[in-house]
């Protein structure tokens, strides 16, 4: 069977086309086709040694800034020049016809654990629940730095207000997720009638809770994934690349 007779997608279909309210959280996986490894790949070159979880915390920038900030000054590096794929474009189409449809309008939210801004790239707007690759602020006193940092140096860079060191703004392990991005996201995944999960391991908490809160309240689960999770709670596997998965099933919605 190919994916445009694939009975799941057909299945996803009819669903989507009665649902007014969709959720839909991103990872990793949706940007894993525009060259970007997702989380729980081995890391490459320089990094191999080294486990996200392990960069990716408080502790371990106190610890250590310099080689938490050369990480992500690395990470940077190899995002900057990618670009979305036809999952993010497949996305931002149907966001925005949704938007502008007049009758029966549907209501479309797009939650992502992603912190690249491929989503923003293609059109879409994403609510951003672990933070933005490309924001930094300062570690003491918490003061947003705006000001261009080029990715290819690892030099540590001070606050301007304070002399703190300023770090990526991304939630790391063990902090709280951004409070109006997390109370969005939880509304959202509330009063849905569908929630999708596209490319996440759906592992990582709070986020992966948002489909029991959806499932709890009613809604159907479609999940995309070429390698389905074991959640229990998906009710529509897609087993396919995002990149392919979702260009198909906005097509078969006729968009
Ligand atoms: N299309 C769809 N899914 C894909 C694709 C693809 N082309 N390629 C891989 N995947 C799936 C993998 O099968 C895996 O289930 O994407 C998922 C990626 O999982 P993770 O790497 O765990 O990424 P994610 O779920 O986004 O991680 C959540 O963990 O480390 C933290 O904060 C980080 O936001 C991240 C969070």
């Amino acid at each position: 069977m190919t994916l445009s007779t694939d009975t799941n997608l057909s299945k996803a279909v009819q669903v989507l086309k009665n649902a007014q309210r969709i959720c839909i959280l991103t990872g990793a996986g949706i940007s894993a086709e525009s060259g970007i490894p997702t989380f729980r790949d081995e890391q490459s070159g320089l990094w191999k040694s080294f486990r996200a979880e392990d960069l990716a915390s408080i502790d371990a920038f106190n610890r250590d800034p310099k080689l938490v900030w050369s990480w992500y000054q690395w990470r940077r590096a190899e995002v900057k020049d990618k670009s979305p794929n036809p999952a993010h474009h497949a996305l931002a189409k149907w966001q925005q016809h949704s938007v502008k449809a007049d009758k029966p309008s549907q209501q479309l939210s797009l939650i992502t654990q992603n912190v690249d801004d491929l989503h923003e790239q293609a059109g879409s707007s994403a609510t951003h629940l672990h933070g933005e690759l490309w924001k930094n602020h300062c570690s003491d006193c918490g003061m947003p730095y705006i000001a261009h940092i080029d990715t290819g140096s690892t030099e540590l860079v001070e606050c301007d207000a304070c002399g703190g060191y300023v770090r990526p703004s991304i939630v790391w392990f063990g902090e709280m997720l951004p409070q109006r991005a997390w109370q969005v996201a939880q509304q959202s995944a509330d009063n849905c009638d569908v929630f999708m999960s596209i490319g996440t391991s759906s592992i990582v908490y709070p986020a992966a809770g948002l489909a029991q809160v959806a499932k709890q309240n009613g809604a159907t689960v479609i999940e995309i994934n070429p390698h389905p999770t074991d959640s229990g709670l998906v009710d529509i596997q897609i087993p396919y690349p995002a990149g392919q998965a979702l260009p198909a099933l906005i097509n078969q919605l006729g968009l």
